[in-house]
């Protein structure tokens, strides 16, 4: 189903949680290791942050902990409703939790919140934890989809398009997240920069369905009549560093931002 509410109100992107199923099920797939970061514990209660359509929301809920999630997207909730999991809809940087959480769990969500918005958004989640409470999540770090970026930024930029500004995400390194989490009040026990080439699905079209799923806040700017265009040339230039020419598959150029924090 279409949404037609921004990401996290900072970009233009849309979610569609057909194709986000289709094309975007490796965000879940691949979290085992910010998941055993977490370590959900029987009776916990846990708040799934950008819970997306809850694919890793339920599998968290099966340790035995109790799950909450929460999306700013109406049709993420919708979705992850549908599995019978307990969701509301809020902002990050606006959650009506105040210390009722043990841990807050975040995947692949915290890099749609620009710099300027990051501050209201950690002062927010800190407020959702308990004292003592943890604060696991990843998300893009530094350098992250790198070629991808480049490519949209090359091929939007005659078209007077600053993609970067359009894309409205924020992909620091550890020593930048790292200071913005302890003047919020959080001690941080760990957090590293992890580059995760990742396979994307759906063959030799893997970039096309990437880019439609999660950069269409971007070409949706591209008037109407030179939008495939730009899209075949953001392609074209990714072809040689990220499609493999034997298979014709893709591999995205993903770098994971990883930490481990405790609420003072
Ligand atoms: C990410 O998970 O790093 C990501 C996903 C979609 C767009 C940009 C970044």
């Amino acid at each position: 189903m279409p949404d037609s509410t921004p990401a996290a109100s900072h970009s233009a992107q849309l979610w569609n949680t057909t194709a986000y199923a289709a094309n975007g099920r490796f965000v879940a797939t691949l979290a085992t290791a910010v998941t055993d970061l977490l370590n959900p514990q029987p009776g916990e209660q846990i708040l799934d942050l950008g819970c997306g359509d809850g694919a890793l929301t339920a599998q968290l809920a099966a340790s035995g902990a109790i799950l909450r999630g929460v999306d700013v997207s109406p049709a993420m909730v919708s979705a992850a409703r549908a599995r019978s999991l307990q969701v509301d809809q809020a902002s990050i940087s606006d959650l009506p939790y105040y210390q009722q959480f043990d841990a807050v769990f975040s995947n692949a969500a915290l890099h749609w919140i620009p710099l300027a918005a990051q501050p209201s958004a950690l002062a927010s989640i800190h407020r959702a934890l308990r004292p003592g409470g943890r604060f696991v999540a990843e998300m893009g770090g530094q350098g992250n989809i790198a070629a991808i970026r480049t490519a949209l930024s090359a091929v939007l930029a005659p078209h007077g398009l600053d993609s970067e500004a359009l894309a409205a995400s924020f992909f620091p390194s550890p020593a930048h997240y790292r200071s913005l989490l302890e003047t919020t009040g959080f001690t941080v026990h760990s957090i590293n920069l992890i580059p995760r080439p990742t396979p994307l699905p759906g063959g030799s079209d893997g970039m096309s369905l990437w880019l439609e799923t999660f950069r269409n806040g971007v070409l949706d700017r591209v008037p109407d009549a030179h939008r495939a265009e730009a899209l075949s040339q953001t392609i074209a230039l990714l072809k040689p560093v990220l499609q493999d020419p034997l298979t014709g598959d893709w591999t995205a150029d993903y770098v994971r931002l990883r930490f481990h924090a405790i609420r003072s």
